[in-house]
């Protein structure tokens, strides 16, 4: 094996792991100091692998060359034990000998693949959402990669943007506690550990707005809104000790994020006092020039430093621009200086400078990777993921008694569409379909029919009269319907939101013959489906579930799991109604319900309303909630209200209730939303147990940002309501808060 000097030890440094904590800005200075500036340049550099390319490719056969030659200092998309060790040695070739860090997007699962992260938003369970990236974390640091470009922590109010799928869905408070949970699963007990991977908070910022659901497209809002919706989230994977952020392909109100020093300097590394690194999105820096923000490269390249973008991404924008920029006094020294700081901090806290292979260990990565245990986490995470919309007629949970079972529809046999969009492809993968969760669940004792029925997206009703026998034969339908795994995602914006091709009319058919249906919508987004939900009586939104997912299906059909996913984003009726939220402002007119139209805010065709509401899902169950008391009603800005009520599980099955809280701050210096969600807990009771389930009000969550975008709770009266769904509310009193 080719030895390498360390360059710790070539500087003379004892790198133990207890002196790097405290030494790791003098071992930077040292390095900086032997550093020429286009070295110094190359650590600003990352380009992909070519194999499983995220973005449009530049052709450039000489990356390896560029490596010996330090001009790089990351590269995604290079994975595998072997694979990062064969580039890392090429590293170790170069004159400083400055170790890569090698990238790659394990959004939801690296070599198991966990549902996507909507779907385990609906999970409301943080303790599972941060298993699963800790899961994540341990399976990509075994496979030599050092760094997640996730969590994506958008919060997004339109269900046409594909990347929906990849966040925590519409809501600040449950998004800023995903953002945190997810990060502290992947960081684990710190960098360094050999289970944890770099965490990377994106996309900063305020993409997820979007005009029209577009991706890429344009961001325009108040600042207020950016504090009050878009920004907590990011905090929270900040003060979670998220490593990297990744700044975002929008423009902010006219200014690339890119080159937003509102954004990357002012708030981030200046309020925030941010010491990790930014690193542009995908070919971002050189996009400013299509935004018509930048001229060329160099002035792209220009703006993107001095706004705190401080690794470019595949725009291979800072490599040939950024020495002249220097030598023509346009780009002080310092701000290379500085973001190479970031950088080779977090290469010091990796243990990178210690041992360049030591996350490259063929031996662990085999033992970690698509263990049994990682596989159970994901069915887990999967089952609690699965939100019921609908089970009229107690038609579920399925009798164990049926003897046949017709699963029909174009994703009953699927398994490339489980993994959903950004999961990573692995030759002769075992993904469980619904079909397959079934015959591992019945055996022989359920004889299982299928027929396809349709195709996802076109127009053909061919299969329509075998789906239709099939279904005869059968005592209940199951269908499967909704989207390919690359329908939502990246790029994959939809202006039409509802199933697509003919799948809803096949639902038509099959009902007509009169069999108990069930209709799984499998998904990366909230879809439209009024019909079936009107007129079928079992649905569940089973989201894309990834390995696991037909056994969780079959789980929760079954009832060996009692479903107690909510939803994270609202469902609309109709793409008319988009942007349609949850915690929207009451307005001058508002209307009382749906029929309240005359001179109100309202649509003359379409409720204002929901198909389903944010905060909603049902159970095999069903809940009491009784008896709410307030330990004050009146407090002072020091003082805090007890809240308590009694919890009662009503129904036959034991099972879990997300219990949401939610305030009103009934008149505000800056108007507030008619109800935000403030605190829930996911509470599991027995049949016929009873919980008193209490919560803390302060003053921190009768906080908003105010006129001066100030952080601060004004006295007033506030009213408070407990609820099983954001239009739903059980129990609900008013507040005085005193000056
Ligand atoms: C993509 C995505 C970003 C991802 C990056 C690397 O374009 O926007 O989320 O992490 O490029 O694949």
């Amino acid at each position: 094996m080719k030895r390498y000097i360390p360059l710790a030890l070539i500087l003379g440094i004892s790198l133990s792991a207890s002196a790097q904590d405290k030494k790791i800005e003098k071992k930077i200075d040292s390095v900086l100091k032997l550093m020429t500036l286009d070295e110094k340049i190359g650590q600003l550099n990352q380009y992909t692998g070519d194999r499983d390319a995220t973005g449009p490719i530049t052709n450039n056969p000489n990356k390896l060359k560029d490596i010996r030659d330090g001009k790089l200092g990351s590269m995604l998309n290079v994975r595998g034990a072997k694979e990062t060790r064969e580039v890392q040695e090429v590293a170790m070739q170069s004159r400083m000998k400055i170790p890569l860090i090698f990238g790659l997007d394990v959004i939801h699962g690296y070599r198991v693949t966990f549902p996507i992260p909507l779907a385990e938003a609906a999970s409301w369970d943080m303790a599972e959402i941060e298993n699963g990236a800790r899961v994540a974390a341990r399976e990509t640091a075994a496979s030599g990669v050092h760094w997640t470009f996730a969590p994506m922590v958008d919060i997004a109010r339109d269900p046409r943007w594909g990347r929906v799928m990849e966040g925590a869905g519409e809501d600040t408070y449950l998004g800023s506690k995903i953002a945190f949970a997810r990060v502290k699963g992947f960081q684990g007990k710190g960098l360094g550990n050999l289970d944890a991977v770099m965490a990377c908070a994106k996309h900063f910022a305020a993409y997820g707005a979007a005009i029209a659901g577009r991706d890429y497209n344009a961001v325009d809002m108040s600042e207020h809104t950016l504090w009050e919706t878009y920004l907590p989230p990011f905090k929270a994977a900040v003060d979670a000790g998220a490593a990297t952020f990744m700044n975002s392909f929008n423009t902010l109100n006219g200014i690339p994020a890119t080159g937003n020093s509102y954004l990357q300097r002012d708030i981030l590394k200046g309020q925030w006092k941010y010491q990790g690194f930014v690193v542009s999105d995908w070919g971002s820096i050189g996009e400013m020039i299509a935004h018509g923000y930048a001229k060329d490269k160099e002035q792209a390249a220009e703006l993107a430093i001095k706004a705190g973008s401080d690794m470019d991404m595949e725009s291979r924008s800072y490599l040939p621009s950024l020495a002249k920029l220097v030598a023509d006094k346009k780009v002080p020294v310092a701000l290379i200086d500085d973001a190479v700081r970031r950088i080779l901090r977090k290469k010091f806290e990796l243990g990178l400078f210690d041992d360049p292979y030591r996350f490259s260990n063929v031996a662990r990565q085999e033992k970690e990777i698509n263990s049994a245990e990682n596989r159970k986490a994901s069915l887990t995470m999967a089952e609690k993921s699965i939100v019921l919309l609908k089970n009229e007629k107690e038609v579920l949970p399925l009798s164990k008694n049926f003897k046949k079972i017709a699963v029909i529809g174009p994703l009953g046999k699927s398994e490339k569409d489980m993994q959903g969009f950004w999961s990573i492809a692995w030759d002769k993968d075992n993904l469980v379909s619904l079909y397959q969760g079934l015959k591992n669940k019945v055996g022989n004792q359920t004889e299982l029919l299928y027929a396809k029925g349709c195709e996802l997206s076109d127009s053909s009703k061919t299969g329509f009269a075998e789906a239709v026998e099939v279904a005869k034969q059968a005592d209940v339908v199951v269908m499967a319907v909704g989207e390919a795994f690359d329908m939502s995602g990246e790029a994959k914006s939809r202006a039409n939101i509802h199933i697509p091709g003919v799948q809803e009319d096949l639902i038509k058919a099959v009902q007509a013959t009169g069999k108990p249906v069930v209709v799984l919508v499998m998904a990366g987004r909230p879809l439209i489906f009024n019909w079936t939900a009107d007129n079928v009586p079992a649905i569940m939104y089973t989201w894309w579930l990834g390995s696991e997912a037909g056994n969780a299906m079959a789980n929760v059909l079954y009832g060996d799991y009692n479903p107690s996913g909510k939803l994270p984003m609202t469902f609309p009726r109709d793409e008319g109604q988009i942007p349609l939220y949850y915690n929207y402002l009451s307005t001058g007119r508002p209307a009382k319900n749906d029929k309240d139209t005359r001179y109100r805010s309202a649509y003359l065709d379409m409720p204002n309303s929901p198909k389903f509401a944010f905060g909603y899902g049902l159970s095999y169950t069903t809940f009491d909630y009784s008896g709410l008391t307030l330990s004050k009603t009146q407090i002072k800005p020091d003082e805090k209200i007890t809240v308590s009520f009694t919890l009662k599980n009503t129904g036959k099955y034991a099972g879990e209730e997300v219990v949401q809280l939610y305030l009103q701050d009934k008149f505000a210096s800056v108007v507030r939303p008619v109800k935000e969600l403030k605190d829930f807990q996911k509470v599991m009771l027995k049949a016929g147990e009873s919980k008193t389930i209490t919560f803390n009000i302060d003053k921190e969550k009768l906080s908003f940002y105010n006129q001066q975008l100030k952080w601060a709770a004004e006295a007033g009266d506030f009213k408070l309501m407990i609820g099983t769904a954001s239009n739903n509310i059980k129990l609900e009193k008013d507040f005085t808060l005193l000056n």
